[in-house]
């Protein structure tokens, strides 16, 4: 066999692991097998890629590809290692803005390539650069974000306008570049810097609870940047892993839209994110006063209920008191109580955080019940438990159209015959605004870190 057919033979192989690895990664017990399978595959296309040519390279190049790729795998692999579950979405982010800033790489020089002159080539090379430069920044902003260094959405006056326009210049700058034939290399690096800002420009306004919307966009950028690249040198691959990703971004946008309740237009042309008005900081407001229970009072209230939903959030996450919360699930069913979990879609800080949290702890999966799915029972139910969220529960969300969040969809808890909420004080979730269900007559605060608060929950109801 030639050495070229070889090669597709391995591109073919590696494109499979992709499909099935992702097709694997849907279910929580096949997830960690379906990453290897990709893993793998990923592995043979590289190798394949290096070593399968038919001409020579010098072994200096040989010596710093594997260089940089020792240098990556350690910092990858430390970085996976070490990340704890709650800081996830900053590594996607920053791990995402990588693959953008590669694209982005891969278009610089590869614009200044003499066999690349044909239109459709340079558009290619003129799309992947924009789109992955936007990636990268856009991504670095996103983790600045999530980490808290940038908490804050900067506005500049009329930004809406601003960015839209600037977008359009990028666009027409790129559409030069692309059919005037010119090659100087301070214009491509004119637009190169004029769509790094255009990703700061993108991300830097979005605040609140409309990060995980971007944090995917920017997913699917970098997609289909890469697929750019994979067009361009013929690389079926590139391609497969591009499109795959590119697509795989673009449906959980628009999954995200639909938790956020955010058409994705106004997501893509910047009207999200605005608010007309804050609902408040967390406790200045005179809504009434709020209500202690007591861990024994609550264990008695469980103890002889029919019924209780947990809401899990990012405090759980946070405490990590995934397995105590198991353990109460366990003990309230043992004593013929119906236990559920009602997972809002972006509840925590990444898609599915709670599916692999409570998966993590082994909790039944089947016990995982989605908001659509869950909203019509909180009436039949006794007590629901609110475990560190939030914002999901934020009657504002129906009831405040001056509230960020208004039109969100969230978890209806405050139908259900009591209220506990979990947490540490009255301080906001990631949204920054106060949260009317804590004032609610029928809500109870348990103060205190989910994990303590839980396992004393845990060893009271055991006396029971
Ligand atoms: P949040 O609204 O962020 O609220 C979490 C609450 O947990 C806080 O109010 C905090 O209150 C409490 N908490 C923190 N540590 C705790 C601990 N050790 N023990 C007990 N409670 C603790 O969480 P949520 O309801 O899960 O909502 C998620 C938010 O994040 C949404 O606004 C969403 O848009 C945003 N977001 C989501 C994603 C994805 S994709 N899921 C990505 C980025 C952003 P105290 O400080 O008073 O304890």
């Amino acid at each position: 066999m030639e050495l070229k057919n070889i090669l597709e033979l391995i591109y073919l192989i590696a494109s499979v692991t992709f499909v099935v690895g992702l097709k694997m990664l849907s279910n929580p017990e096949s997830a960690r097998k379906g990453n290897l399978v990709a893993a793998a595959g990923m592995t043979i296309a590289i190798l394949g890629t290096i070593f399968i040519r038919s001409e020579a390279i010098p072994t200096m190049i040989y010596i710093l590809i594997f260089l940089a790729i020792a240098v990556g795998t350690v910092l990858g692999w430390t970085a996976a290692k070490t990340v704890k579950m709650t800081k996830m979405p900053e590594m996607v982010s920053i791990f995402n803005g990588m693959g953008g800033a590669c694209a982005a790489l891969i278009s610089l020089i590869e614009f200044q390539n003499p066999h690349n002159a044909a239109t459709l080539l340079l558009s290619t090379i003129v799309a992947g650069l924009i789109i992955g430069s936007v990636s990268f920044s856009g991504s670095v902003i996103a983790f600045l974000k999530l980490n808290g260094t940038l908490a804050k959405a900067i506005r500049l006056p009329r930004y809406n306008a601003i960015n839209n326009l600037f977008l359009l210049g990028l666009a027409i700058f790129g559409a030069y570049m692309v059919l005037s034939g010119n090659h100087e290399l301070p214009l491509l690096f004119a637009l190169f810097a004029m769509a790094l800002l255009y990703g700061v420009l993108f991300v830097i306004p979005i605040g609140g609870a409309d990060m995980p919307v971007v944090i995917s966009l920017l997913n699917s950028f970098t997609g289909l940047a890469a697929a750019f690249g994979g067009f361009l040198y013929g690389n079926k691959v590139m391609l497969t892993g591009g499109i795959l990703v590119g697509s795989a971004g673009t449906i959980l946008t628009i999954v995200m839209c639909r938790a956020m309740n955010r058409p994705l237009f106004n997501v893509i042309f910047g009207a999200f994110g605005e608010s007309a008005g804050s609902a408040g900081p967390a406790g200045d407001s005179a809504k009434g006063s709020i209500k202690d229970i007591s861990v024994s009072d609550l264990a008695v209230l469980m103890n002889y209920s029919k019924k209780v939903i947990i809401v899990p959030g990012y405090g759980l996450a946070v405490a990590q008191a995934q397995h105590v919360i198991h353990e109460l699930e366990k003990i309230l069913e043992e004593r013929g109580v119906e236990v559920k979990y009602a997972i809002h879609p972006v509840a925590g800080r990444m898609p599915g955080h709670m599916n692999v949290l409570l998966a993590e702890a082994n909790v039944d999966y089947n016990k995982l019940v989605e908001m659509e799915e869950i909203n019509s029972e909180f009436e039949t139910t006794d007590v629901v438990l609110v475990v560190g969220a939030n914002d999901v529960v934020n009657p504002a969300a129906h009831n405040n159209p001056a509230s960020p969040i208004y039109g969100m969809p969230i978890l209806d808890v405050e139908k259900a015959h009591h209220i506990v909420v979990n947490k540490r004080s009255m301080n906001a979730g990631y949204a920054g605004i106060d949260n009317d269900l804590f004032y609610d007559p029928k809500t109870s605060m348990l103060f205190g870190d989910a994990k303590a608060a839980l396992t004393s929950l845990l060893a009271e109801l055991k006396t029971l």
